[in-house]
């Protein structure tokens, strides 16, 4: 009650704040909100909050404008890579093993895209573990200067710069594997089922395999809400419906904290 109490007064506050300050005091700090900067006191903490308000009442065509080609794309995403360059090994070890699955079961696999790629780092790991073994082992990533920076620092590995959508759109989708971690959280309802009706374009050789995390209650909320600056949580499973995209495995971890009850689902899915 009194954390409720709390979020609804800085909720309150912030609106009045976002409508009485100049316009140029709060667009330089919108921009810093927006480059993922920690606020740095209770007042920033207020504006925060009220920026990513806003950021959710936008059309989404124009959330998926400045998700993409004003962060992800930009320096600022550049610099999200650098201080994420690491593998993280224990968020992706249920996705490790999916996808250690599908390759005995699928042996003819020409391909393993990695989504939102990043700093390569993941399928660097995949590499050296010897996924890559016979396949080619592909990083999609909307930030060009992070792939050119990666093709360099990965010979064995091809990093394509541009979206996973235009990809599947252009290419066979025979033999490939695609997966993600902490990708589809970034794209919006519609999007992410867009997303699953062009995987649902392959065939009995191609799947999906995918690690997400959500603070929805899977068993009574469906709808996507607005999560922690530009980000979803999903009802994957809910949003597969209708698809053509059958979820095949799927394995809850709980990854909550104190009051928050966040799971990360780890899935396989293919064509139905
Ligand atoms: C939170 S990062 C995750 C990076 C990496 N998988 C990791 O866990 O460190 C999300 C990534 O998804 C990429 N991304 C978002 N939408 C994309 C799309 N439609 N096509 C390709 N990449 C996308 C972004 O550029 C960003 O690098």
């Amino acid at each position: 009650m009194r954390a409720e109490l709390k979020a609804k007064t800085k909720d309150l506050l912030g609106r009045a704040l976002g409508r009485v300050l100049p316009s140029d005091l709060t667009e330089g700090m919108r921009e810093e909100w927006f480059a993922a900067r920690t606020p740095r006191n209770v007042f920033e903490r207020v504006m925060w909050g009220e920026f990513q308000r806003q950021y959710y009442a936008l059309p989404e065509h124009e959330l998926r404008r400045l998700n993409r080609d004003r962060f992800w794309a930009n320096a600022d995403g550049k610099k999200w890579f650098e201080e994420h360059d690491d593998v993280r090994l224990e968020q992706r070890k249920a996705l490790v093993n999916q996808l250690r699955e599908v390759l005995d079961e699928l042996p003819g696999t020409k391909t393993v895209i990695e989504v939102g790629a990043g700093s390569g780092r993941f399928l660097e790991w995949l590499g050296n573990e010897g996924f890559g073994e016979g396949r080619s082992l592909v990083g999609i990533d909307l930030n060009a200067a992070q792939m050119a920076d990666n093709n360099e620092r990965f010979p064995g590995l091809t990093f394509i710069a541009g979206e996973i959508q235009e990809w599947l759109k252009s290419n066979p989708l025979d033999g490939v594997v695609v997966i993600a971690v902490g990708t589809l959280q970034y794209f919006t309802p519609s999007e992410l089922q867009d997303f699953f009706r062009l995987m649902a374009t392959g065939n009995n050789t191609t799947r999906l395999v995918f690690a997400e995390v959500t603070n929805l209650d899977l068993a009574r909320e469906t709808e996507s809400r607005p999560r922690k600056r530009t980000a979803f949580s999903h009802h994957y499973e809910h949003l597969m419906n209708g698809t053509g995209l059958t979820l095949t495995k799927k394995v809850l971890e709980d990854v909550g904290s104190g009051s928050q009850p966040y799971v990360r689902l780890t899935a396989t899915c293919k064509p139905s």
